[in-house]
Formats: C-alpha cells, structure tokens, sequence
C-alpha cells in the first residue's frame, strides 16, 4: 500500500521522504492557507521533493473555472495531480480533464455512489474521508470497504486513496482492506513508527551491551 502525506508544509515533507517511506502528497486548500508564500511555488517545491504525485485542489466550483485551474495546476510540474470535488461539474471536469490525460483525484467523497461516480468519469484517484465520517458517528473504514468491493467488481482501475486519516488504526484498516492508499498527516505517519516495547527493547539491547564493555574491560 501507499502511504501519502496530507500536508502542505515542506519541512514536514522533506523530512519524511528523507526516511524513504512516501509515496505521493496530498493537499487542500485549507492545507495550503496554512503555508507562507506563494501556493503554486510552494507546490512546485514540493513536487521536487517527492519523487511521487502531489495533489493540487481546484478553488473553482463551476466546470468552466474547474477546468481553467485543472490545467493550470498541471502544467506547475508532471507530477501534479488535479483535485476536483464530488459534485456534478466536478464530475464533468474529471471526465473532461482525465481525456486530456491530466490525472485527477476526486475528493470529498462520503458515499459508495459517489465513488462509483468518479470512477466512471476516469478518475485516477478517489478520496473518501474516513475520519470526517467518523466525526458524524458513522463508520468511516465501512465506506472503504463497500468501495473495495465496487472497485473489484467491475475491475475499475481508479486508486482508492483513504484520506481524512486521523490515527494509525485507518492506515492499518486501509490495508487489511487492500485499499491503494492510505494520505496521512505527519503526525499519523509518525505514530505508524511508534511501539513501547520497541522503545524498552532498544534501551535494554543498548544497556546490555554497555555493561558488558565495561566487565571487559
Ligand atoms: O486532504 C483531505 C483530507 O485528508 C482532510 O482531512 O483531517 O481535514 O478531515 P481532515
């Protein structure tokens, strides 16, 4: 599986693709307001980084804006990819932009319709936001599975990109379910390392080892 970061600061990218474990980024507009400087260079960074692709949001809302910025958007670097949201012209400009062969992710998806919709339009990705489902008291990871199955009954090559991950528990779900992608803050991406008795062990290895230098010596 795939592991994302769902941010837009570089610091954070840089230091996690250093590691060697990323993937893609995803971004957003409140994402990207959160950053100083310009959105598109920051973009551009960003895309220097990460030898993966890196999602951009459209601000428009009608297709005919949704296509100007998609294809703006695509043209700040080959690895951008153009995100539209789940409503009708949003639909349309995924049709639209994926037949000009600019990849587009489909986000704020909530439902197995919505889902089904994006991947008939071309999408390359679609994000359903498990945690923002949670949040209403209604099981985000269900929404995933219920996409797996759509997705493997028709053999639609759309990448399920599980977004909106708020824990290490949705990277770990994500994958028992065989979804493509799991986009994560940094924080999650962090706490996915994070075991106590990884911790103790080291510690004792290390304490262990000291002591028997110094018998020996
Ligand atoms: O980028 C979309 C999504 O991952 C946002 O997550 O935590 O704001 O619901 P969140």
């Amino acid at each position: 599986m795939k592991i994302f970061i769902d941010t837009g600061n570089i610091a954070d990218i840089q230091r996690l693709v250093d590691i060697g474990i990323i993937d893609g980024i995803t971004t957003n507009p409140s994402l990207l307001a959160k950053e100083p400087g310009d959105y598109r260079e920051n973009l551009k960074k960003i895309c220097e980084i990460v030898q993966g692709p890196v999602s951009g949001e459209v601000t428009a809302t009608d297709f005919g804006g949704m296509m100007t910025q998609g294809r703006d958007i695509a043209k700040i670097h080959p690895h951008m990819v153009v995100k539209v949201p789940l409503t009708r012209d949003g639909i349309k400009a995924c049709k639209a932009l994926s037949g000009e062969g600019i990849r587009v992710n489909v986000t704020l998806c909530f439902s197995p319709s919505q889902a089904l919709l994006a991947a008939k339009a071309g999408a390359t990705y679609i994000s359903p936001f498990v945690g923002r489902l949670d949040d209403i008291a209604t099981n985000g990871m269900e929404l995933i599975q219920e996409i797996v199955t759509i997705y493997d009954n028709y053999d639609f090559t759309t990448e399920i990109l599980v977004a909106s991950c708020r824990h290490p528990m949705h990277v770990v779900e994500a994958a028992k379910m065989g979804a493509d992608i799991a986009t994560c803050p940094p924080a999650v991406i962090d706490a996915l390392f994070n075991h106590p008795l990884t911790t103790i062990g080291l510690e004792k290895f290390l304490k262990d080892w000291e002591k028997a230098q110094t018998v020996k010596a």
